[in-house]
This record gives structure tokens, C-alpha cells and sequence, in this order.
């Protein structure tokens, strides 16, 4: 128990640059706190003391703004910064190193049963007012933007915003430059011209014919009528001309 109020305080110190010393710290967070009176409500809620559990959790609520069910599995080294208005849900799980801000929800969807609400993989960040709704997983890493409404599994490293949340960065970068170093067609032309290749060596050594394609066979449109018969196009035209006027 004091191991994890340790690992709390430090990840406090770590996490809020207003944070002055430990001591303070112990003193006047609140999400410490209330992840104190968690460890306690938790502990009488696996010794089958469930309405003292709730009873503790209600307590702490009040004193803190932060609700967290008895049952929810939080390990030691989460930050709740400011706290107020923090709900986290029966089924939840949030590993250390994750900081959560003012008004997060870990909850369900009301729709599932079972493992209902998010698993919170090591050092995510939810932003605040954000809504984490559903029995997936955020992976590690990742940074949930604030008001953002996340339905659905995050990556582990990725940024997501908005309602319903996206992914708008992976590691810092925006998934679409992602997409196109990973471009499945280039991959397939890139197959497709190796596969070409080594056919043309094969037919070369059998005929001894050469199967490399010139400009014009390659781009036919584009490479339009040639200079030297535009050329002799235009000579042939001047020449009728000067003879019409010879004969008038
Ligand atoms: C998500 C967040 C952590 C930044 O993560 P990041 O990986 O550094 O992402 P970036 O700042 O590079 O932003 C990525 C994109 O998301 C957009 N974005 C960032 N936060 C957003 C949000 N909350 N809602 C909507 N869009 C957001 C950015 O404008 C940017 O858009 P672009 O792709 O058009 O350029 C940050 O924006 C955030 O929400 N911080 C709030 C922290 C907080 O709750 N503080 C409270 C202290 S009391």
C-alpha cells in the first residue's frame, strides 16, 4: 500500500510541473487521495466487504469529486491531476504511468456486458473531459486530445481527437504520410515489375531477342505525333501553298 502511495506521489511530481515537493503533494492532491481511499475500498471489496467498499468509495467521492467503483483494477504510479468530475467504472483497468485530467470518464457504453469499460495501457495520457466508453484497450503510449469521445481500441502511441475520436498522428506522425510509405500499390507494382524482370530474363536467354520497351511503347498517348513528321507536315503544306499562288 505505501509502495503504491509512493509511486503515486512521485508520479505526481513527475507529471505537474506545479508540483513543488512531496510532501505538499501528500498533503493537498486530491487524486492521490482518492487513489489512497481506492486501495482501501478495493482491498474490502476482494474480502467480499462490498457495501463497506461502496460505502468508502462514496466517502472519497465526496471529499474528492473523483468516483471510482471499488472493483476497478488501478496499479500504483497513476496521476490524477485536479480530479473533479473523474468517474472510473467497475471493469476498468489502469496500468502506471497513466495521467488522467479533470472530467474523464472510463465508462461503459451502457450496451455490453461483462468487461464493460477500457483496459489503459502504461503511460497514456487522457486529456480532459475526455470520454473512454467501452470494455476495449488504449494502448501504451497513446494521448487521448481533450473532449475527445473514444469508442473504439487506440493504438499504442497514437494521438486521437474528437467526436468519436480518430487517429490523427502515430508516434507524432500523420497516419495518411504512414500510409503512403506502406502504399499497398506501390508494394504491388514494385511485385508485379520483379515478377516482369526475371520473365524477360528467361525469354532472353531462350530467343535471344531483347524485350526492352522504347519511350513510345511505354507512354503512346503522351508521346504524340514525333517532331520530324510534324516537321515534314508543315514543309508539305507550305509547298502546296507557294503553288496555289504560282498558278493564280
Ligand atoms: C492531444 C494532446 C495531448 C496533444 O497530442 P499531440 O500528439 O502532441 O498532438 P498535436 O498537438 O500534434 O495535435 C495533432 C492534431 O490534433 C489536433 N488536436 C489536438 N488536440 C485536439 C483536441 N483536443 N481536439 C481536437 N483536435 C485536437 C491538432 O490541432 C492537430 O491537428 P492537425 O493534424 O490538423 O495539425 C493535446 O492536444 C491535448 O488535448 N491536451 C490537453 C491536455 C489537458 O487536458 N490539459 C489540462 C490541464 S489542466
Amino acid at each position: 500500500m505505501f509502495k503504491r502511495l509512493r509511486a503515486d506521489i512521485e508520479a505526481a511530481k513527475r507529471n505537474d510541473p506545479a508540483a513543488r515537493n512531496k510532501f505538499e503533494i501528500w498533503l493537498t492532491y486530491s487524486g492521490v487521495h482518492a487513489l489512497s481511499w481506492h486501495r482501501w475500498a478495493n482491498f474490502l471489496y476482494r474480502a467480499h466487504l462490498k457495501l463497506l467498499a461502496r460505502l468508502t468509495s462514496q466517502f472519497a467521492k465526496f471529499l474528492t469529486g473523483i468516483e471510482i467503483h471499488p472493483a476497478a483494477k488501478i496499479e500504483g504510479g497513476v496521476f490524477i491531476d485536479h480530479g473533479a468530475g473523474v468517474v472510473i467504472g467497475e471493469t476498468a483497468e489502469v496500468k502506471s504511468g497513466v495521467v488522467i485530467y479533470q472530467g474523464v470518464t472510463l465508462g461503459g457504453t451502457g450496451k455490453e456486458k461483462g468487461k464493460r469499460h477500457p483496459t489503459i495501457e502504461k503511460d497514456v495520457i487522457i486529456s480532459a473531459g475526455a470520454k473512454v466508453l467501452g470494455g476495449f484497450t488504449v494502448g501504451e503510449g497513446a494521448k487521448i486530445g481533450a473532449g475527445a469521445v473514444v469508442l473504439k481500441e487506440v493504438p499504442p502511441h497514437a494521438t486521437v481527437v474528437g467526436v468519436p475520436a480518430r487517429v490523427v498522428r502515430i508516434r507524432g506522425e500523420k497516419p495518411d504520410l504512414l500510409q503512403e510509405k506502406v502504399d499497398p500499390n506501390a508494394e504491388e507494382i514494385r511485385a508485379l515489375k520483379c515478377r516482369v524482370h526475371k520473365l524477360e530474363a528467361a525469354l532472353e536467354k531462350l530467343t535471344g531477342e531483347s524485350f526492352a520497351c522504347t519511350q513510345e511503347e511505354i507512354f503512346p498517348v503522351a508521346a504524340g505525333p514525333q517532331p520530324a513528321a510534324a516537321e515534314s507536315a508543315g514543309q508539305g503544306g507550305e509547298e502546296k501553298n507557294r503553288e496555289e499562288a504560282d498558278r493564280q
